[in-house]
Formats: C-alpha cells, sequence, structure tokens
C-alpha cells in the first residue's frame, strides 16, 4: 500500500527556466510538489543575484502553493515588508546575515508569516539555541548557498540529527529544511535523519518529467525501513 509522506517536497525554482517561470512552477505543483522554494540573493551575502518582491507578486498568481522565500541577503529585515506584501507564506532569513536576528524573526511574525531561519554549512548549531524557541522553521544548508546543482557537504546527515534533536528540545512544533544537493540517491537518508521539508533544485527541474521526479522522491520518502542484517 502506498502511504502520503510526512514530509514535503519544495522544488527551487532557482533551477527552473527562467524564460517560462509561470509554466514550471505550473508544472511542479501539478507534478505533485507542496511548495515553491523561492531563492533570493543579493550579491553580497552569496555570490550570484536572483529576484525581488516584484516577481514574486506577479508568481503569487500563478500558484496556490505555499511560497517558501529563503531570504540569502545581507541585512533581511530591509526586505521582509515587501516580500510579505508580495505574498511570501514562509520568511527564513539567515543567522549569519543580521546581528538583530530576533528582531528581524519577530517583523515576520507580525506579519502573519511563518518565520525560519537558515545556517550556512559551517556556521555552529548552537548559535541557533536562543532562537529556535521563536521560529517556525529551521533551515540547514547542505551547500554553500549561491548556485543550485552542488553536492551534498559531507557529514551534512549527522548535522541534520543534531539539529533535530536540537528542534525537539527547544521548538518541538517548528520544521526542519534541508537545502542543498538533494537527489533521489539520498533523499530517504536526508529525510530519515530528521528532515521535514526536503528542497529540490536540479533533481527536480534538471530532470526530464516532474511528475516521475517528484512522485518517485515521495515514493522512497514513503516506503518503509529497510531492516539490515
Ligand atoms: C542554494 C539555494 C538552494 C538551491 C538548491 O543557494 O539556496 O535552494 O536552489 O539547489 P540544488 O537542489 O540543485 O542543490
Ligand atoms: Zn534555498
Amino acid at each position: 500500500m502506498y502511504e502520503i509522506p510526512m514530509q514535503k517536497i519544495a522544488p527551487s525554482i532557482l533551477s527552473a527556466d527562467g524564460s517560462r517561470l509561470g509554466e514550471e512552477i505550473a508544472a511542479v505543483e501539478a507534478a505533485g510538489a507542496d511548495l515553491i522554494h523561492v531563492d533570493v540573493m543579493d550579491g553580497h551575502f552569496v555570490p550570484n543575484l536572483t529576484l525581488g518582491p516584484g516577481l514574486v507578486k506577479s508568481l503569487r498568481k500563478i500558484t496556490r502553493l505555499p511560497f517558501d522565500v529563503h531570504l540569502m541577503v545581507e541585512s533581511p529585515e530591509r526586505f521582509i515588508d515587501e516580500f510579505a506584501k508580495a505574498g511570501a507564506d514562509l520568511i527564513t532569513i539567515h543567522a549569519e546575515a543580521t546581528v538583530h536576528l530576533h528582531r528581524a524573526v519577530t517583523m515576520v511574525r507580525e506579519r502573519g508569516i511563518r518565520a525560519g531561519v537558515s545556517l550556512n554549512p559551517a556556521t555552529p548549531l548552537f548559535q541557533i539555541e536562543p532562537i529556535l524557541p521563536y521560529i517556525d522553521l529551521l533551515l540547514i544548508m547542505t551547500v554553500n548557498p549561491g548556485f543550485g546543482g552542488q553536492k551534498l557537504i559531507e557529514g551534512s546527515l549527522h548535522r541534520i540529527r543534531q539539529a533535530k534533536e536540537m528542534i525537539h528540545i527547544l521548538s518541538p512544533e517548528a520544521e526542519l529544511e534541508v537545502d542543498g544537493g538533494v537527489t533521489l540517491q539520498n533523499i530517504r537518508s536526508i529525510a530519515d535523519a530528521g528532515a521535514d521539508i526536503l528542497v529540490g533544485g536540479a533533481s527536480v527541474f534538471g530532470s526530464e518529467d516532474y511528475t516521475a521526479t517528484i512522485g518517485q522522491m515521495k515514493a522512497l520518502l514513503a516506503a518503509p525501513p529497510t531492516v539490515s542484517a
């Protein structure tokens, strides 16, 4: 029997065909995506540039799926209002990008939007401890942010397990999202380590058939655990 997995799939439009963004979003929605992951880059916090709130506002009309906005920008508090008005459902900011993390998280929540905090691969997990009780989601980067299609950094599974333990103790309602290098080969181990939301850029948009790919991801997540002898 096929069971619906608990985990959610969030295709990252960073790897979509930018000339057909609306169609690409509609296609992954039809293919079974649970959220749309929107990577916002400012050319300072990360060495790349992407999109702003204007485009998010236009895309809001295309889909009913929640927009999971991942802000990879310096001083993200400058942009919270605009993305809130544009229709973001979840706004994630980087702990490394602001000295006023609690203020920024509060700003997001005050606008009735779920607040996430993200950590780069080399940021110690303990840094998240004081903010965990105030957030709805922790996003663990498993590549250095800036580009799609990179390989998951070794040791990430251990870090995901540790992050899950911290969430369990300090913020049991919060979700754990994993972003970077998620593939059909590693998605199940990432979920078993504790991820609730799995971002897929190249693995989804780089594939021929989105329905088949997302279907395979969900089947892998729903499959019973393999018992090793
Ligand atoms: C990286 C972004 C990711 C990226 C993931 O800076 O935050 O969301 O799109 O892409 P893949 O899944 O291809 O690693
Ligand atoms: Zn992202």
